[in-house]
């Protein structure tokens, strides 16, 4: 298992590129089911879970080449799943990657069929997918239950369009029911529908596929139903959580960064909060984004996440982080997952100051942190402590770093060349 060993101290500074967003190559993937020819996906991010999804469409017949052959710097993969003949996602697959559930829309609509482990928890929290499964009844689908699996049917005549409303909103639950629907017979309408820039970047595919949807973007999204849809090339949108992240590092380190390819359309939010506390932040002619840090200490700012387009809960690890060196009281809610602050404790080993008060944190900035040893619990608390890590003081060690490498194409090269001091060993 792999550590970082990580000097703080460095103020970071220079020129990085923004990698393509795992959240929208994940459904960007499953969506490829849905396609009678082969889907060409660039700028692909090359990290675990994109592996594990590409490992999966590979055990149910589908060919995913060259992305995940050697270690080439690689950005594209070709898949072609014309050849699937195993409909499902199993339990050892699935235990790695929730996001695994992303086939069973694909799968119900292509092949009629699919048997997909139920998803389990994970650290943030308990991640049912009862929504998922709720509308794709209201499609028609059925569902058993057996040994932890979920074994689901279209009807015969394959899934029917349905008028739709989640309860709350589900951005794998709008991609999977938007995936469904693309083949269903007739109409489909999802109110209270994800408006997350990686739900946009799919359905974009999905239209390049043939499909016809209206309302990307909007919390209303209508899908009319075709018979097939044909492959397609589609370049992956930028991560918009690896810039922000990039950002908290820059910042928070006292540094001056500028960031290559970054979604300025998808970071309102999270430009608009960083600028609160006092980053200074600038566009480039070519595109490029820079940010670095105000004179003196960051001002403290309050955070509360919301579905996009509000502040990503995806970011508030890493903006805790930063505010743990402002100059006063910051309070970070957490409304989207109900156990997201398990970053708190490990950042308490550093000096920071954070009381919790049910769904929010109180982060009373503190003049400066120290290294110590930390143990990563979740992706972005693992971002989160490398951040804060990278200001303390001294040494720190960061452990069970395989929490970072499923979510970030080699973050910790990145900030190396940024100017960070961080080593990968065994730990
Ligand atoms: C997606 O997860 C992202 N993952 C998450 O990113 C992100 O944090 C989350 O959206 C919120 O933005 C991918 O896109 C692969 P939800 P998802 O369904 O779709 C509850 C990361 O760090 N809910 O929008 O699973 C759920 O428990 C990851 O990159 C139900 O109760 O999130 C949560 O509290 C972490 N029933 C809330 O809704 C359901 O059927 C939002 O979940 C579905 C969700």
């Amino acid at each position: 298992m792999d550590k970082l060993t990580i000097e703080g101290g460095s103020k970071l500074s220079g020129r990085v590129r923004v990698s393509g967003a795992k959240n929208a190559a994940l459904p960007l993937m499953a969506a490829s089911i849905l396609a009678d020819g082969p889907v060409t996906l660039r700028n692909l991010p090359r990290l675990g879970d994109l592996r594990t999804m590409g490992l999966l469409l590979g055990h149910m017949g589908g060919r995913v080449d060259p992305f995940w052959e050697g270690e080439g710097d690689g950005h594209a993969a070709i898949l072609d799943m014309g050849a699937l003949s195993l409909p499902e996602a199993p339990h050892e697959m699935v235990k790695t990657m929730r996001a695994s559930a992303l086939v069973l829309g694909p799968l119900l609509a292509r092949h009629g069929r699919a048997q997909v482990s139920l998803p389990g928890g994970c650290a943030i929290g308990v991640r049912p997918i009862d929504m998922h499964l709720k509308a794709l009844r209201e499609m028609g689908a059925g569902f058993d239950l057996s040994g932890g699996d979920i074994v689901a049917k279209a009807p015969k005549g394959g899934l029917k369009g349905a008028s739709l409303r989640f309860d709350t909103v589900t951005v794998t639950g709008t991609e999977n029911i938007m995936m469904a629907a693309v083949l269903a017979k007739g109409r489909t309408v999802i109110a209270n529908a994800a408006r997350e820039p990686e739900v946009t970047d799919t359905g974009r595919a999905l239209v390049a596929m043939g499909a016809a949807i209206e309302g990307l973007g909007t919390d209303v999204i209508t899908v009319e139903g075709r018979d097939s849809l044909s492959g397609c090339e589609h370049s992956v949108m930028a991560d918009r959580i690896e810039a922000g992240t990039l950002m908290a590092a820059a910042v928070t380190s006292g540094g001056d960064v500028t960031l290559e390819g970054a979604p300025l359309g998808a970071l309102d939010a999270v430009r608009e909060k960083f600028a609160e506390a006092g980053a200074l932040i600038s566009e480039g002619r070519d595109g490029s984004l820079r940010v670095s840090a105000p004179g003196g200490r960051l001002k403290p700012t309050d955070v509360t996440t919301l579905p996009h387009p509000g502040f990503p809960t995806d970011m508030q690890a890493q903006f805790m982080a930063m505010m743990t060196l402002a100059d006063g009281a910051s309070i970070v809610t957490e409304t989207i997952f109900e156990n997201r602050f398990m970053h708190v404790s490990e950042l308490r080993r550093l000096g920071a100051d954070i009381s919790l008060e049910g769904r929010s944190a109180v982060v009373k900035g503190v003049p400066g942190l120290s290294g110590a040893p930390l143990t990563a619990s979740d992706l972005r608390a693992s971002a989160s402590l490398l951040v804060a890590a990278l200001a303390a003081k001294g040494k720190s060690e960061l452990f069970r770093v395989y929490h970072l490498d499923r979510g970030y194409d080699r973050l910790d090269e990145k900030l190396n060349r940024l100017g960070a001091s961080i080593v990968r060993g065994k730990g």
